[in-house]
């Protein structure tokens, strides 16, 4: 059969990577792709310059899928899933694996999904929600909060924003030059309107990936091996926020008992609220976890597969990827369909200068001096291409997170160390990676 993937990241990269790896798939189309993925086995780059976050690239979209005889398509990134291209989609009996809209509010409304976990009893933080007319009422509440207590409060915008909208405020001066920011000038858009404030929580961050197939008030959450990504800039979890600087899988500090709590506290829960609404969410989830001590509380749902979480978590997976989504979308996904290999994957993200600031592109990338080839680097250790364009056989940067390296080890140290060994070996004018991922 022949696949469809749809985004140009990293994890994009990986999940066309682990489709092309099923014998029951001849080729993965992937739109609009990157350097990595037009180089990757099975794997051909489509329709460059087609918008999945309009109507319009929808309906191109899906005329493509019909044209190519896909089986199913994979949504990667979160804005084509809120845009709606899943009843484009559906509406021409189209397979593909992602939530519909109303679903993947559940990532593109922070207030619909805090709304949700408080309907359906899923352990988060305490927050109240702030709308257009209430910065005056959002302004009394911080300032309430900081005469009682001086712990920070997380203020979070409502709509999608690129990693740039929750903030957390350690005073009342910070937390009204936010909620100004958000509510007044409109510096994120319509995103920042509203404003979800919640309580901040100590603890360590887990990302659980899992795979939904819920339709009809029925259905199953499988979730994947534990991940973890880390968002600040620099070592020592130092500096701003970044679209991830690298992951590893699993985790070794989420405990059998805090596995155990994440169950009972916040999957079950989510599942039977998502069996309530009705959704239809055939496709991915992400559980943002803070964990503590034993006991879970729900940062975030995200509609789809993490980045950079994917690029480790997916290569320990034993399971043909093809079935996994086959049986997502007709509804026999169980538990079971998810194998996972044993040993750990260390995946450090190589950024461009500047980064997350403005930074350099157009720079030639090398590994061991050649331009990188399709395969692996060595054996277990991969390169999966974010900001990377191929360019008369040779590879140059075109994003701020230029690729990953996933290396798998017997142990997380020993991925650690592969991980490091295969990036001292990769090159370009001003790259830079944190040292600590996985340490
Ligand atoms: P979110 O988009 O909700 O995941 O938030 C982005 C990041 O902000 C998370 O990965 C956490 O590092 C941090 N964060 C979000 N909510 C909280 C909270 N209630 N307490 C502490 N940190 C938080
Ligand atoms: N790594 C966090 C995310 O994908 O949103």
């Amino acid at each position: 059969m022949n696949v469809l993937v749809i985004g140009s990241g990293g994890r994009e990269h990986a999940i066309a990577w682990k489709l092309a790896m099923s014998p029951k798939v001849k080729t993965v189309f992937v739109c609009p792709g990157n350097g990595g993925t037009a180089l990757e086995k099975k794997c051909e780059n489509a329709l460059a310059g087609v918008d999945p976050e309009t109507e319009a690239g929808h309906a191109i979209l899906a005329d493509f899928a019909e044209k190519m005889d896909v089986a199913f398509s994979v949504v990667g990134p979160e804005a084509p899933l809120a845009s709606g291209i899943v009843a484009a989609f559906h509406s021409r009996s189209l397979a593909i694996v992602g939530p519909d809209k109303r679903a993947a509010r559940l990532e593109a409304s922070k207030a619909f999904s805090k709304a949700f976990m408080a309907k359906y009893g899923v352990r988060t933080a305490a927050s109240r929600e702030f709308a257009d007319a209430g910065f005056e009422d959002a302004l009394r509440h911080v300032k309430a909060h900081f005469s009682q207590t001086n712990q920070p409060v997380v203020i979070k915008a409502d709509g999608l924003a690129a990693g740039k909208g929750v903030v957390i405020a350690n005073s009342f001066a910070e937390a009204e030059a936010c909620l100004r920011f958000f509510m007044k000038d409109g510096a994120i858009g319509d995103a920042g309107r509203t404003v979800v404030i919640e309580d901040f929580l100590r603890g360590e961050e887990v990302s659980v990936l899992a795979a939904v197939s819920v339709r009809n008030g029925e259905g199953v959450i499988a979730p994947f091996i534990s991940a973890r990504d880390h968002k600040r800039r620099f070592d020592g979890d130092m500096g701003p926020n970044t679209g991830g600087m690298g992951a590893i899988a699993p985790v070794p500090d989420f405990t059998e008992e805090a596995q155990a709590d994440f169950r009972a506290s916040i999957l079950e829960p989510t599942l039977k609220g998502l069996k309530a609404e009705n959704f239809d969410y055939r496709g991915f989830i992400f559980f943002g976890l803070m964990a503590r001590e034993g006991r879970c509380h729900l940062l975030e749902y995200n509609a789809r597969l993490g980045d950079p979480e994917t690029q480790a978590a997916l290569p320990l997976l034993d399971s043909d990827f093809a079935d996994v989504c086959a049986a997502i979308l007709d509804g026999s996904l169980a538990e079971s369909h998810l194998a996972w290999k044993r040993g750990a994957v260390c995946a450090p993200v190589a950024v461009a200068g500047g980064y997350p600031g403005p930074y350099r592109k157009g720079d030639c990338v090398t590994v061991n001096g050649a331009a990188p080839g399709g395969g692996e680097l060595s054996p277990g250790v991969k390169l999966f291409a974010a900001g990377l364009r191929l360019r008369d056989g040779d590879f140059f940067t075109s994003g701020g997170r230029v690729f990953a390296v996933s290396a798998y080890g017997a142990d997380a140290e020993s991925a650690r160390s592969e991980a490091y060994r295969a990036l001292e070996s990769a090159r370009f004018d001003g790259m830079d990676f944190r040292k600590d991922i996985g340490r």
